[in-house]
C-alpha cells in the first residue's frame, strides 16, 4: 500500500489505502497520529455531531500547535486537529441535514483533508435524530445530503454505510450514492442488526465494489485481521480499492506497520507521549489505553490505571512521569514566550485621568463556571477589610457598548475595550484591577496568552514566581476539562462513571485553590503600602 509522505498539500486520494476507520473516543487526534506514524495512510476522526460542531468556533492554539474547535463555556475542544495530520485526516460527522452538514464542512475546511457522512452507525440516539443508520432508507435525504456538501466544499466527500438486507437494494443505493460526486463510499459489511460478533459479509463488499467505479473501502474485518498481512488478504478477498480497521487498530494500533506489530505496552507509550504532547483529556486517554489493555485490565497495573484520573499518573504507571514534566516544563517556557510577544505594552497598567486603565477583553468562556475575576476580587476586598468594590457603567453610542471603572479602596480601575453586555465590562474592569495588584484573575491556564508582565514583576519581587501553577491547580484544571470533555462526548456509550457530582467537586476545589493563591498573594501585597503596585512596578518592601 502507499507510503506516507505528508508534505505538501494535495487532493487525498482513496485508492490503495490502508485507513483507521471512525471510532467515537478512540478516535482522537493522540490516537490519529500513532496511526499515521505507524504506517496509516488515512485517519478518520470520531464522529461528530453536526449541532455540537456548529456550537464551536475555530481557534488556533498557539500554545499546542493545533487547530481547536471549541464551544463557548467549554474547557477543552470537540475536534482538535494539526498540521501533521492535515492532509490525511477525514472529519467524520453525524447528520440529518443538508444545510447544517454544509456549515460544519465548510468550517472545518480549510484543516483536514475530506468529509465524511456517518450513515452506517445503528445507535438509538443516532438513528431517532435521522442520521447514522437512518439514512440507509431515505436515498433521497443521502442524495441531498452528499450532494450539497460535493458542490459547497473543495475537498473530496465520502460516506460510510452499512449493507441493506437485499443486495440489490444495495447495489442501487451504492450507484446513487456514486452519482452524487463523492470521492469514495467505506462499506461497513454488516446489517444494521448485527453486531461485531457477527461474520462479516466479504461477498457483498465484493459484489460493490464489482458495481461502481468508485473506490470502495472495506470494512469490518477486524476479526479476521490479527497482523498487517490481513490487512491486504481482507482487501482481496472484498475485492476493495482500500481497507478500513476499528477494533483491530483500538487493541493494537501498531496493526498498520509492515514490519510487524509492537508489543502493547510500547504502543501505550507512543500513544500517551501524543496524550502528552496534544494535551489530551485525561478520561478520554484513559478509556483509550483501557481498550488496549482489554482483558488486562484485570492485572494489577489495570486496576491501578482504573484508579488514575490525571494524566500524569497514567504516565508514571509507564514510566513516563519525567516525560509528562518535561513537557510541561516546555509548554510553561513556550506561554511565557508567547505572552511576552503578545502583549507586554497592551497589558501595561496606564493611569489614565487617574484610572488604572488596560486592554482586556473578557471572555467567559476563559474562566472556570465558578471563578470570575469579579467573584475574586469581592474575596480579596473582603480579605483587606476593604469596602465591597462599587462598579460604575456607561454606555456608548448606536451600537450600545459598555464600559465600567470598578473602585477598590480609593483607586480606580477599568478596561479600554469596550463589551457587548454590562456584565461583561464589570468582570473586565475587575480583572484589570486583579492585574494590576499582581492577582491571578481566575483565568484557566490554556487561556493565558497575553502578557501578565505588571503582576509578575510585582510578585517576583517578593520571591514568589506566579507563572508556575500549582500541582494542585493543575489537577484541578485537568480534572475539569475531562469533565467537560464527558460532557461534550457523542458516544453516550456505557463504562463511564457519573460526571456531574465529580464537576461541583472539581469547581469547589478549583475556586478553593484560587481563593488560596489569592491569600498567599494578599500576604505578599501587604508588604507594602497596601497597595503595592503603581504602573506596573512595585514599591513595596523587599522580603
Ligand atoms: C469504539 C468504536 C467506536 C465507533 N465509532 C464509530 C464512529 O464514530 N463512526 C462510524 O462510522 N463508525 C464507528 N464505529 C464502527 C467502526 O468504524 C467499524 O465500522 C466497525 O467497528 C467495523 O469495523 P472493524 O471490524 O474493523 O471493527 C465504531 C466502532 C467502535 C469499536
Amino acid at each position: 500500500m502507499t507510503s506516507n509522505t505528508g508534505g505538501a498539500s494535495s487532493r487525498l486520494n482513496y485508492a490503495d489505502k490502508v485507513m483507521l476507520a471512525p471510532m467515537v473516543r478512540i478516535g482522537t487526534l493522540p490516537a490519529r497520529l500513532l496511526a499515521l506514524d505507524y504506517g496509516a495512510d488515512v485517519v478518520y476522526c470520531e464522529e461528530l455531531i453536526d449541532h455540537s460542531m456548529l456550537q464551536c468556533q475555530r481557534v488556533e492554539n498557539e500554545l499546542l500547535d493545533t487547530i481547536d474547535f471549541i464551544k463557548e463555556q467549554a474547557h477543552h475542544p470537540v475536534f482538535r486537529t494539526c498540521a501533521k495530520e492535515r492532509d490525511r485526516v477525514v472529519f467524520q460527522m453525524g447528520t440529518a441535514d443538508p444545510e447544517r452538514a454544509l456549515k460544519v464542512a465548510k468550517l472545518v475546511e480549510n484543516d483536514v483533508a475530506g468529509i465524511d457522512v456517518n450513515m452506517g452507525c445503528p445507535k438509538e440516539y443516532s438513528t431517532k435524530g435521522g442520521m447514522g443508520a437512518a439514512l440507509l432508507s431515505n436515498p433521497e435525504k443521502i442524495k441531498q445530503i452528499l450532494t450539497t456538501l460535493v458542490n459547497g466544499v473543495s475537498i473530496p466527500v465520502t460516506c460510510k454505510i452499512r449493507i441493506l438486507p437485499k443486495l440489490e437494494d444495495t447495489l442501487s443505493l451504492v450507484q446513487l450514492i456514486e452519482s452524487t460526486g463523492v470521492a469514495a463510499v467505506a462499506v461497513h459489511g454488516r446489517y444494521k442488526e448485527e453486531r461485531p460478533r457477527h461474520p462479516v459479509h466479504a461477498d457483498v463488499i465484493k459484489a460493490i465494489s464489482q458495481a461502481v467505479s468508485i473506490p470502495v473501502i472495506a470494512n469490518g474485518g477486524s476479526g479476521v485481521i490479527n497482523r498487517y498481512e490481513d490487512l491486504q488478504r481482507f482487501r482481496e478477498d472484498t475485492g476493495a480499492s482500500s481497507v478500513m480497521v476499528a477494533r483491530a487498530a483500538q487493541w493494537n494500533f501498531s496493526i498498520f506497520r509492515p514490519e510487524g506489530m509492537l508489543p502493547v505496552d510500547d504502543v501505550i507509550r507512543d500513544y500517551l507521549r501524543y496524550a502528552v504532547d496534544y494535551d489530551n483529556v485525561a478520561l478520554n486517554s484513559k478509556y483509550v489505553l483501557q481498550q488496549i489493555l482489554q482483558a488486562e485490565q484485570q492485572s494489577p497495573r489495570g486496576q491501578k490505571l482504573l484508579a488514575t484520573q490525571a494524566l500524569r499518573e497514567m504516565c508514571a504507571l509507564w514510566d513516563m512521569a519525567d516525560y509528562y514534566d518535561e513537557v510541561q516544563v516546555r509548554r510553561q517556557a513556550k506561554q511565557e514566550e508567547l505572552e511576552r510577544k503578545k502583549g507586554l505594552s497592551r497589558y501595561e497598567p496606564r493611569l489614565v485621568d487617574g484610572i488604572y486603565t488596560m486592554h482586556v477583553e473578557y471572555i467567559r468562556k476563559e474562566y472556570p463556571s465558578a471563578v470570575s475575576p469579579k467573584t475574586i476580587l469581592l474575596n480579596w476586598s473582603r480579605t483587606e477589610y476593604l469596602p465591597q468594590p462599587t462598579y460604575e457603567t456607561v454606555k456608548q453610542g448606536s451600537d450600545t457598548k459598555f464600559n465600567s471603572v470598578v473602585t477598590v479602596g480609593d483607586k480606580r480601575y477599568a478596561s479600554s475595550f469596550w463589551h457587548k453586555a454590562k456584565k461583561l465590562a464589570e468582570q473586565a474592569a475587575a480583572s484589570v484591577c486583579l492585574r494590576t495588584l499582581g492577582l491571578h484573575d481566575g483565568k484557566l491556564q490554556a487561556y493565558i496568552t497575553e502578557a501578565k508582565d505588571d503582576g509578575k514583576r510585582h510578585v517576583e519581587a517578593h520571591g514568589k514566581s506566579p507563572s508556575v501553577e500549582s500541582p494542585q491547580r493543575k489537577k484541578c484544571r485537568t480534572e475539569e476539562a475531562d469533565v467537560a470533555k464527558m460532557d461534550d462526548n457523542e458516544d453516550g456509550s456505557e463504562g463511564q462513571i457519573s460526571q456531574s457530582k465529580v464537576h461541583t467537586d472539581v469547581e469547589t476545589s478549583q475556586m478553593k485553590d484560587v481563593q488560596q493563591t489569592l491569600k498567599a498573594d494578599h500576604r505578599v501585597t501587604k508588604h507594602g503600602d497596601g497597595d503595592g503596585v503603581r504602573g506596573g512596578k512595585c514599591h513595596g518592601t523587599d522580603s
